[in-house]
């Protein structure tokens, strides 16, 4: 089973980056799965129905989020009914929506987890025994489980797949859109990587228009951050994982923008 999966798209230059890109990725790698992470797809704040539909339209299998899940209104119209969307699974119990979703690939069943990370974000539920409860569960079905860790530290995702090693065949990072060189498989077989990259506009600060964010370095003062505009990158992973006992067998990452060009993908 081959997984891809796609770092947080944000905003307009995000989804026009996977618009351009996302068939020519998939006859590149032929993925049995593509999970794009669109916790910044709306304007880089949430998700819309619209939106959701549209990476499902273009050939996404799964969608993850992250601490951006509430940030459009509009996910309240749909995530209930989102079949094809996982929200961190440590958010506090009754809120909507579901951090774990079985889709059937062909004869395999495959296990999508979202877990946030606590450290420099909201307090959430342990996203550590969260992960145990949601695996047990997840391993009645299939030993093919994918998490996307969406956190800020880089001790707290390493630690969490170390934690996971051996249970699950990917733990992935999300949220600090910057991609990590550190892809590599564990001892028991999770392939890991600390982040994937963000899917956005290239020129901006992690996504956002940069002379905002300067200037709220400069002075403090609140600023209004928007999507910054101009050519796009895209961040991904691809991990092959062995359908029979869910171990990740390889993982290559890869990051596409205007200085690491498409080089193979022509
Ligand atoms: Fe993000
Ligand atoms: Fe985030």
């Amino acid at each position: 089973m081959r997984i891809l999966f796609i770092g947080d798209v944000y905003g307009k230059v995000g989804r026009q980056m996977v618009e351009q890109y996302l068939s020519k990725l998939k006859s590149e790698y032929r993925p049995g799965i593509t999970i794009i992470n669109g916790e910044n797809a709306a304007h880089g704040k949430g998700i819309t129905r619209k939106i959701y539909s549209r990476l499902m339209d273009l050939g996404a299998d799964m969608i993850t989020m992250g601490n951006h899940t509430w940030d459009n209104r509009d996910i309240f119209t749909f995530i209930d009914e989102a079949n094809h969307l996982v929200r961190p699974a440590n958010f506090p119990e009754g809120t909507p929506g579901s951090g774990l979703r079985i889709l059937s690939i062909n004869q395999w069943r495959v296990a999508v987890m979202n877990i946030q990370g606590r450290v420099f974000l909201p307090s959430l539920d342990d996203p550590f025994r969260v992960a145990d409860r949601l695996i047990d569960q997840a391993r009645k079905v299939t030993p093919i489980i994918f998490v996307d860790v969406h956190a800020e530290t880089t001790s707290e995702k390493m630690a969490l797949a170390w934690y996971l090693d051996g249970r699950v065949s990917a733990v992935i990072g999300t949220h600090t859109h910057v991609q990590t060189a550190d892809e590599r498989i564990l001892p028991e077989g999770t392939a890991y990587l600390t982040d994937v990259g963000m899917t956005g506009p290239y020129n901006g600060i992690i996504g956002v228009e940069r002379s905002a964010v300067i200037k709220r370095f400069l002075t403090g003062l609140p600023v209004r951050f928007e999507s910054e505009e101009g050519p796009g990158q895209i961040g991904f992973a691809v991990i092959d994982v062995d359908e029979k006992n869910g171990k990740a067998k390889r993982i290559e990452r890869r990051l596409i923008n205007s200085d690491h060009p498409f080089l193979d993908l022509r």
